[in-house]
């Protein structure tokens, strides 16, 4: 047997011109779920569904050096957890795990409903979501991260466009290859600054974690590796607010999401992770010879999971492309069905250690919106399908938002 191969042979232009999609649309023309095609004129194996999210998770893949050199220079920077195999992954995962201790999501989850009641009461005239988002948990993240900068608001636009302008898909990618370095300077010297005593983030913060941490040979990290794990807790925090502003589209665009924010606010969570165009795919390499499907695949193959495409297998979900917040209720969520955060083991694999987080995160918000009222003008809600994350047009506009009349 052989893997089938895109007819469009290389899915470079293909996969930027639709990056949820492409995938996907090709697999489905196939009636396959592994393909052979091209993608920056590398020989790549692109694979869809959750039997073949097992294999993408499997030690047969491997991370270093499997990230497109772009995703490098803005959202992951270089060194971090993302690119590392084995022993070496393990490691520093449990950095990440440790920080993630049982009440930390209910913790944060409180702060940032404080902070969202107190936006109510402020009654602000026109608020755009996703950048007031962006604002209340960069404070929310850096304060739980230990950063002792009560201006640390200040930061809001250099972090965002970290994940806001991760891919060059337009020119506002120059954005994201700035906000990288300025951002790994910012927290290089919070990191310096730590070793040195000059401040004193608190005891069990990411700061101090980070700053202290030991690799098994007992070298501290290197000054722009710990500035770049510190960003990954960050970063992904104030990312949240794009799953915040899908929930208010949701809202905006279904009966249903608005039924089930009052009656069921996780299952609403969960069918926004489920169906959000958050991330698009994943890319390791295959860390040997092996076979899929009976097809012999070189050691060094690029490999592509599609999110997007898994998220919506019919072999898995009833009427994939249906709104439908209760399917959630009393179904057990397998490790591969619902990869919006990766999919498989937190402590093994590459699966994403703040899903807790985001998950309370994201329910404090649907509560909140059950607490206000406001008024939705009308607006562009048309999800912008080529860019990372593909947010509505309107970033979400809300007038007169304020506590709701009892
Ligand atoms: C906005 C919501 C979030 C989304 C959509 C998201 C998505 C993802 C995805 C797709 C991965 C890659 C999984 C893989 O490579 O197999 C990942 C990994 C990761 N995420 Fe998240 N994440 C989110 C929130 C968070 C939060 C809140 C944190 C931390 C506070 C976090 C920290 C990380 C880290 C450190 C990794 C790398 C894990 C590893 O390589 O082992 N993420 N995330």
């Amino acid at each position: 047997m052989s893997l089938p191969h895109a007819p469009q042979g290389d899915l470079t232009r293909f996969i930027s011109r639709d990056p949820y999609r492409a995938v996907s649309r090709v697999a489905d023309r196939l009636g396959a779920d592994a393909f052979r095609g091209k993608l920056m004129l590398g020989d790549t194996v692109f694979l869809t569904g959750p039997e073949k999210a097992q294999l993408f998770y499997s030690d047969d893949m491997m991370r270093n050096g499997a990230a497109p050199w772009f995703l490098r220079e803005t959202l992951f920077g270089r060194g971090g957890v993302q690119s590392l195999d084995r022993e070496e992954h393990r490691r520093r995962k449990a950095l990440f795990l440790g920080l993630m201790t049982r009440n930390v999501p209910a913790q944060l989850a409180a702060a940032f409903s404080e902070e969202l009641d107190r936006l109510a009461e402020a009654r602000p005239g026109r608020v755009v979501v996703q950048d007031e988002m962006i604002r209340l948990l960069t404070r929310v993240a850096c304060t739980w991260a230990g950063v002792p900068d009560s201006r640390s608001a200040t930061h809001a636009g250099m972090l965002s466009d970290l994940f806001e302008h991760a891919a060059p898909l337009n020119w506002a990618f120059v954005k994201g290859v700035t906000a990288r370095r300025k951002a790994n300077a910012w927290a290089g010297e919070l990191v310096s600054n730590t070793r040195a005593g000059k401040i004193r983030p608190p005891r069990g913060s990411a700061l101090d974690e980070i700053a202290g941490y030991r690799t098994a040979q007992g070298d501290p990290l290197g000054r722009e590796v710990a500035a770049v794990e510190l960003l990954n807790v960050i970063r992904p925090v104030i990312a949240v607010s794009a799953f915040l502003t899908f929930t208010a589209h949701a809202l905006a665009t279904h009966e249903r999401a608005r039924a089930a924010a009052e009656e069921a606010p996780e299952n609403l969570v969960q069918e926004v992770r489920r169906t959000a165009p958050f991330f698009p795919m994943l890319a390791a390499r295959t860390a040997r010879d092996i076979e899929i499907e009976g097809d012999a695949v070189a050691a060094g193959t690029r490999v592509i999971l599609d999110i997007y495409g898994t998220n919506r297998d019919a072999r898995v979900w009833d009427d994939p492309y249906m709104f439908r917040p209760s399917r959630f209720q009393d179904r057990d969520i397998g490790p591969y069905d619902l990869i919006a955060q990766g999919g498989g083991d937190h402590a093994s694999g590459h699966r994403c250690p703040g899903e807790w987080i985001t998950i309370a995160l994201m329910r404090a918000f649907t509560e909140w919106t059950t607490r206000i009222d406001y008024i939705r003008p009308r607006q562009d809600l048309h999800f912008e399908m080529q860019t990372l994350p593909a947010l509505p047009s309107s970033r979400m506009i809300w007038t007169d938002l304020r506590p709701a009349s009892v």
